[in-house]
């Protein structure tokens, strides 16, 4: 796609915050970090608006928890039609990772996400989200 050049108007705290943002991020300059920050926004607005979007839904548990990867099992099988894979990482002799990959209405996404995350023993669970198109 063509890059189109534009100017923007900022008042002098906007313009430390962003470039403070730049640091942080290490974008290499502010026309990057305004590409990031306008994409992040179009991805949240469609999740907002409940469109079909693509994401990630990782947890961290011990796997020596009772019934903990059943659990998880059987909220997966409630959710096979925005399921696309699944997959198990064995981090240590205790810990397992799981990576649920998903594709679906945004509320349908969330629903499944937060049902996860809340089985009793979950160390750890954060849904990333993304766009399709
Ligand atoms: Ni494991």
């Amino acid at each position: 796609m063509a890059v189109v050049r534009f100017g923007v108007s900022l008042q002098e705290d906007q313009l430390e915050a962003l470039d403070n943002y730049v640091k942080d991020s290490q974008f290499a300059n502010r026309s990057q970090a305004f590409r990031q920050l306008i994409s992040k926004n179009l991805v949240e607005n469609k999740w907002q608006h409940n469109k079909v979007v693509a994401g990630v839904i990782t947890l961290v548990y011990n796997h020596h928890k009772r019934d903990l990867s059943l659990k998880l099992t059987d909220i997966q099988h409630d959710y096979y039609d925005v399921i696309l894979s699944t997959q198990h990482f064995h981090l240590d002799y205790d810990k397992c990772l799981e990576i649920v990959v998903v594709k679906g209405k945004a509320l349908r996404l969330t629903e499944l996400s937060d049902k996860l995350i809340a089985v009793k023993g979950i160390q750890h669970g954060k849904l990333v989200m993304s766009t399709v198109d």
